[in-house]
C-alpha cells in the first residue's frame, strides 16, 4: 500500500537517517523543505523531496500547501487511571500544596484506591479515551506508566491495561513500572521498597522501563539505586522521577544506572547539568506540571547552552497534569522557558522519542521510519504552533501511514 502526500508547503523535521537525538546547537536547527511531496509505503517514510513528485500509483493526499511534520512523541504519562481528583483540585485553589494533598491521603494514594475499585475493562475504556484525545491533538508515540496499584495485583492490573492499549492503538505505546510512586497502603517504606523489589520479574513481562519517585517525601536516592539494581537484572531500564519537588539526588542516581532519561526537573543546579554532560540520559521537562502546580520550570535553556539535549513531555495525568496536549506543552516551552519554537519542536519530537528508546523508528523524517506524521491546515509553520497556541491546527493525524 503506498501513499504520495503533494502540495505540501512545509516539509518539517527532516534527520539525516541514524541521528537519534540532537544536543546543544543541534537543537536550534529544523531541516524542512519547500513545496514537497512525500511517499509512504507500506506505513514506513519511502522517499521524499521538492518539485515533481514520482509517478507511482498510489493513494494521493493533496496537501494544499499545509505542512507536514512528524506526529508529537510523548515520553511521559500516566494516563491510565481511574475518575477524577477534581476534589483535590479545588482544595489546591485554597491554597493546599502538592505535597499538603499528599500527606492528608489525597494525592497518589487517592488514585490508587479509585484504581483497586474499578475493574481492567473500565479502566482501559478510561484510558483509551485519553489516548484517542492525545492522538487527536497530535501525539503519535506515548509512554505509559503504572505507579496508581501500589501493590502487587493492582500494579499488574494497569501494566496488562498498557498492554492492551500497546495492542490495539495504531501509534507506538512504551511501558514503564512505576511501582515506586509512593509508599503502598499497609505497608512500612522499607516494606515497600522491597515489595517493588519483588515486583520485577511479573512486571518485566509487560513492561519496558522502571521508573522511581526519587524525590523529597518519596524515595531517596538509596531506595532508587536499589529499584533500579532489581529493575537491571530483569532487562529493565529506568526512567526517573527527579528533582521536581527538591535537589534530590535523582539526577545522579539516574545517570549512574544509565536511565534513558531523568524527568521533571524542576529543581536543579549546575552539578545536575555537570553530572548528565557526556551520558546517554535524555533530561526531560514536563512545562505541564510546572503550569499547573505553579512550581518553577526547568532550566532547559541553561541545559542546551551546556551542549545537552532536552526533552518535552506533557506528564499526563489526574493530579499535576490533567492535559495531554503536546502543542501547549511545546507552547509553554517558548512562552514560559524561552525555548525557541525550533528547539520546543526538536524537544517534542526527535528527543522526546528518544527519552522513550524509539528515536529510531520516529520521532522525525527519514527515509524507513514510521509515517507517523500532522499534516496541518494551510499556512501554518513552526513558529505558529506556539505563537496561535489555541487555533486548531491539525487537518489530519497519521499513524504508520494511515489517517486515524
Ligand atoms: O509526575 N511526581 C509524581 N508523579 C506524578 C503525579 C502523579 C499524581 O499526582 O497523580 C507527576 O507529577
Ligand atoms: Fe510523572
Amino acid at each position: 500500500m503506498k501513499t504520495l502526500f503533494v502540495n505540501i508547503g512545509t516539509l518539517a523535521g527532516i534527520t539525516e537517517p541514524g541521528t537519534l537525538r540532537k544536543q546543544g546547537r543541534e537543537m536550534d536547527e529544523v531541516q524542512c523543505l519547500e513545496n514537497a511531496w512525500l511517499l509512504v509505503e507500506d506505513g514506513l517514510i519511502k522517499s521524499f523531496g521538492t518539485g515533481n513528485p514520482p509517478r507511482v500509483e498510489a493513494v494521493t493526499v493533496d496537501a494544499e500547501g499545509g505542512m507536514l511534520m512528524p506526529a508529537f512523541c510523548d515520553s511521559h504519562t500516566h494516563i491510565v487511571y481511574a475518575g477524577s481528583r477534581d476534589g483535590e483540585f479545588l482544595d489546591k485553589l485554597r491554597g493546599l500544596s502538592y505535597e499538603e494533598i499528599a500527606k492528608r491521603g489525597g494525592g497518589i494514594l487517592n488514585s490508587a484506591d479509585l484504581l483497586h475499585r474499578t475493574s481492567e475493562d473500565e479502566l482501559y475504556r478510561q484510558a483509551m479515551e485519553r489516548v484517542r484525545e492525545m492522538a487527536a491533538k497530535g501525539t503519535g508515540a506515548m509512554e505509559i506508566k503504572s505507579g496508581y496499584g501500589l501493590n502487587p495485583e493492582d500494579e499488574l492490573k494497569m501494566l496488562r491495561v498498557i498492554d492492551r492499549i500497546r495492542k490495539t492503538y495504531p501509534g507506538i505505546v512504551r511501558s514503564t513500572f512505576l511501582g515506586a510512586h509512593a509508599i503502598g497502603r499497609g505497608y512500612t517504606h522499607e516494606g515497600y521498597v522491597q515489595a517493588v523489589c519483588d515486583m520485577m520479574e511479573d512486571a518485566s513481562r509487560y513492561a519496558d522501563f522502571v521508573d522511581v519517585f526519587c524525590d523529597e517525601g518519596f524515595f531517596t536516592v538509596e531506595d532508587t539505586a536499589h529499584i533500579l539494581e532489581a529493575g537491571a537484572r530483569f532487562g529493565l531500564r529506568p526512567k526517573i522521577h527527579a528533582n521536581e519537588l527538591a535537589v534530590s539526588g535523582g539526577v545522579q542516581v539516574g545517570v549512574k544506572h544509565r536511565a534513558l532519561s531523568v524527568d521533571h526537573l524542576e529543581r536543579t543546579g549546575d552539578e545536575e547539568i555537570e553530572a548528565l554532560r557526556g551520558s546517554q540520559t535524555m533530561p526531560t521537562m514536563l512545562p505541564g506540571s510546572s503550569f499547573f502546580l505553579g512550581i518553577p520550570y526547568g532550566r532547559a535553556r541553561d541545559f542546551i547552552d551546556a551542549g545537552l539535549g532536552v526533552a518535552l513531555a506533557s506528564d499526563y495525568n489526574p493530579g499535576s497534569s490533567p492535559s495531554g496536549d503536546m502543542r501547549f506543552v511545546m507552547a509553554l516551552g517558548c512562552i514560559r522557558m524561552r525555548l525557541t519554537p525550533q528547539r520546543a519542536f526538536n524537544a517534542v519530537t526527535l528527543n522526546s522519542a528518544c527519552a522513550m528508546g524509539v528515536s529510531d523508528i520516529t520521532g522525525s523524517i527519514a527515509e524507513g521510519k514510521r509515517a507517523d506524521l500532522i499534516l496541518t491546515q494551510p499556512g501554518w509553520d513552526i513558529v505558529k504552533i506556539p505563537y496561535l497556541h489555541h487555533t486548531p491546527f491539525i487537518r489530519q493525524v497519521f499513524l504508520g501511514g494511515e489517517a486515524y
